[in-house]
């Protein structure tokens, strides 16, 4: 319940547009994996995308920040239509993680957030071979910066440890620190807590708050619904590639779509409902504590 005080305290709807998408569709051959979806994102908002997988969600990150170019509809980002190119869209201010995490494994912590930063430096390529003076000062100016932001999340005393032998929070908080280093407007995080545990979640959490209080806008994609309704002002439901539903918290979860695609009972012949069936029945033989939490979700959700 406090958590649910402090969203609606910092929410703040009225903001001017960072992100504009609108009419995005993406198939593949035959398959639509996103079908005409207009989303959102006001400066100082923390935005949700959620949806059943396979719904279409980072498909449609791939449409936002140019690793896919979209079968229809147009990105923009501060009024400005963006071109479906990754670097461009890293230049104009959009930054991202990835679902599953993509570091330089055998680089420093440090290191890898200055990968992230060398859209920002505008030092060129002969500067940094002939290692002339104004190249110095640049990479300089920019460990400071990087150096900063591992301050910010946490790592600072791990800035010299390869990124491969980092804990897997850690691997992911340094997702979020090499997307900071281009100095965005807009931050994508996709799955920024999958495979963490309860008090890592919480961190995370906190530490997205810190981050739209920087004034970065926030969309995330994440399933674990009571962290997306803590920390989201407004939350957007992808089910089979078209937006179902959007708004507060409470609109979300008051949704019986929304209820039945994704929070608890599926469609009658959804897809995935055999496997589910036959997980449960594996499980319940199994004599696993799992079917006693499922049987709760679906009382809840009569
Ligand atoms: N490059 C691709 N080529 C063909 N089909 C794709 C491609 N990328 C995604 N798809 C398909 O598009 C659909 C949406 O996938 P997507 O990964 O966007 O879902 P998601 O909502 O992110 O799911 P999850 O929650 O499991 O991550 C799926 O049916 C997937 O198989
Ligand atoms: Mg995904």
């Amino acid at each position: 319940m406090t958590d649910m005080t402090r969203t609606a305290t910092t929410t703040t709807d009225t903001g001017t547009p960072v992100l504009d998408a609108s009419g995005v569709t993406m198939r593949f051959g035959g398959l639509t994996a996103v079908r005409d979806v207009d989303l959102t994102v006001n400066a100082g908002e923390i935005v949700g995308l959620i949806g059943p997988n396979g719904a279409g969600k980072t498909t449609f990150f791939n449409c936002l920040t140019g690793l896919y170019v979209p079968t229809e509809g147009k990105v923009s980002y501060k009024g400005t239509v963006l071109p479906p190119k990754p670097h461009l869209v890293t230049q104009a201010g959009i930054a991202r993680t990835f679902q599953n995490i993509r570091l330089f494994a055998n680089m420093t912590v440090l290191e890898n957030v200055l990968v992230g930063r060398h859209t920002r430096t505008k030092e060129g390529l002969w500067s940094a071979l002939l290692r002339l003076p104004g190249y110095k000062k640049a990479e300089n100016a920019s460990r400071a910066r990087c150096m900063e932001i591992l301050e910010f999340i946490g790592l600072q005393d791990k800035a010299d440890h390869l990124a491969r032998n980092l804990p897997y929070g850690d691997q992911r908080k340094l997702e979020i620190a090499r997307a900071l280093a281009s100095d965005p407007g807009l931050l994508l995080l996709d799955e920024p807590t999958a495979g963490m545990n309860p008090q890592e979640t919480r961190v995370t959490e906190e530490l997205i708050f810190a981050i739209r209080d920087q004034g970065i806008a926030v969309l995330v994609i994440e399933h674990d619904m009571r962290f997306i309704f803590n920390l989201c002002d407004r939350v957007t439901v992808l089910v089979q590639g078209e937006k179902l539903v959007e708004g507060t918290a409470e609109v979300v979860q008051g949704d019986e779509r929304v209820v039945a695609a994704y929070l608890g009972t599926p469609f009658e012949g959804a897809p995935g409902a055999d496997e589910v069936a036959e997980v449960e029945a594996a499980e319940a033989e199994a004599g696993t504590s799992t079917t006693k939490t499922t049987t709760t979700e679906e009382e809840d959700t009569r």
